[in-house]
């Protein structure tokens, strides 16, 4: 096959989270309800271990920063923790401030961009104590404190913002789903921390504007794509459709009026408020039959998540947004949790054969970011899922570029690859 180039400037990234890598968050609702209340948490979730010290990034993001050079990526993507720059109500830590500077500047040194994230599924346990997302009106006042914060003492040195990752898995997991904290199923719940969580977007948007007009700011969604289990059937294909739209479609054609968008379609041709870009983060793809999960297929293939490998499902979400909305697209996360590098290596270069479609289709798409830099914490499995490009040993904590990792390295400084089918 011809080797497949992607356009000039493109980005190619690797991404990250605050929690996931930097230890010992210990102001925060997961941190302490792992060492808490560990029964809770084995009922509730999957867990096998409890953070802990995860990569210690808070004090190794230099040997992070060196995988990052290795591989070559040209973008970072992480988040701050809130809880770290909050330790509690009103009361900022001036010292995480400074650490977060010395971090990005050292970052930004090595000619790598940085996208930041403002909140990556913790809250402070101030904040979860007071009701979390539930509590809207207290949420929506210190969000803002801190967005505010974070943008005067760090601003300079972020290229992009995403104000929260994957509004709707935020909604999902924590209310609908119940496996992340506060652990609800609750329909109502999940509409209104959705909307909450639509309505902080705009808020961040706006922070971010006022003293940084130039930068953009981002949603990043885990777009959920949804397969009728019987092809032709038409009550599976409008059951894939409802799901879609609940999913991805709510939030982002919301942002244009503030309230989530569960009925009227939109005008398409209006640019949208409160997003420059949508962050597409794509994984899998799953089967409805009649509205309900229905089983997988015989000959498909999973990661280690257990979730099914479907390339083709990036590149409906890539023509999803490109069809519905006037902003360009990164993909914010991809990646595959194995440990089998012949593995990872198919499962990247799959998903960039259908991002490579989309940019030959005339789709503005702007970057591309692996989940994850390195091994880390994931969140509901603990550390026996491995995304990284790099291993990390949890005892030694000595980081190891995997054959994975290489291969990236070697797609990124041709800018393209050529695949082997
Ligand atoms: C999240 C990451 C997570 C990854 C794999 C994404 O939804 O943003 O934090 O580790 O999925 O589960």
């Amino acid at each position: 096959m011809d080797k497949l180039t992607f356009p000039e400037n493109f980005m190619w990234g690797a991404a990250a989270s605050s929690y996931q890598t930097e230890g010992h968050n210990t102001n925060c609702d997961w941190y302490v309800e792992e060492i808490n209340d560990k029964k809770l948490l084995l009922e509730n979730r999957r867990l096998t271990d409890i953070c802990g010290q995860a990569c210690d990034h808070w004090n190794r993001y230099k040997e992070d920063y060196d995988i990052a050079e290795k591989i070559g990526i040209n973008i970072y993507r992480t988040s701050a923790e809130w809880s770290r720059v909050f330790p509690d109500e009103n009361q900022e830590d001036p010292a995480a401030i400074a650490h977060y500077r010395q971090m990005f500047t050292d970052l930004k040194k090595r000619g790598i961009k940085l996208m930041l994230c403002l909140h990556h599924f913790t809250l402070p346990l101030w904040i979860s104590r007071k009701g979390g997302f539930e509590n809207k009106s207290y949420i929506i006042e210190n969000f803002r404190v801190y967005a505010k914060r974070v943008v005067e003492a760090l601003g300079d040195l972020v290229d992009y913002w995403l104000p929260v990752n994957e509004p709707n898995i935020v909604a999902m997991m924590c209310y609908l789903v119940g496996k992340f904290p506060p652990y609800k199923i609750d329909k109502q719940k999940f509409r209104k921390v959705l909307q909450t969580v639509l309505e902080i977007q705009l808020i961040a948007y706006d922070i971010i504007k006022n003293s940084f007009p130039n930068a953009p700011v981002g949603a990043a969604l885990a777009f959920q794509h949804y397969q009728p289990y019987r092809p032709g059937s038409r009550k599976d294909i409008y059951y894939a459709n409802l799901e879609f739209n609940k999913m991805n479609r709510w939030f982002l054609e919301g942002l244009e009026s503030g309230r989530l968008q569960t009925r009227k379609r939109r005008n398409k041709n209006k640019i949208h408020k409160g997003i420059d870009f949508i962050g597409v983060n794509y994984y899998t793809s799953s089967y409805l039959k009649s509205g309900k999960p229905a089983p997988f297929k015989d000959g498909e293939v999973f990661t280690d998540m257990g979730w099914l490998v479907y390339p083709q499902g990036l590149y409906d979400v890539l023509e999803y947004a490109h069809n519905n909305f006037n902003v360009p697209v990164i993909i914010t996360e991809n990646g595959a949790a194995t440990i089998d590098e012949d593995f990872r290596i198919w499962f990247i270069s799959e998903h960039l054969k259908a991002v490579h479609k989309a940019v030959e289709k005339g789709f503005d798409i702007q970057g591309f970011m692996y989940w994850s830099l390195t091994d880390n914490y994931e969140w509901e499995r603990g550390y026996t899922k491995k995304f990284g490009l790099a291993k990390v040993d949890f005892d030694t904590q000595e980081r190891i570029l995997k054959r994975g990792g290489e291969w990236y390295a070697g797609v990124i400084k041709q800018n393209g690859f050529i695949p082997k089918s």
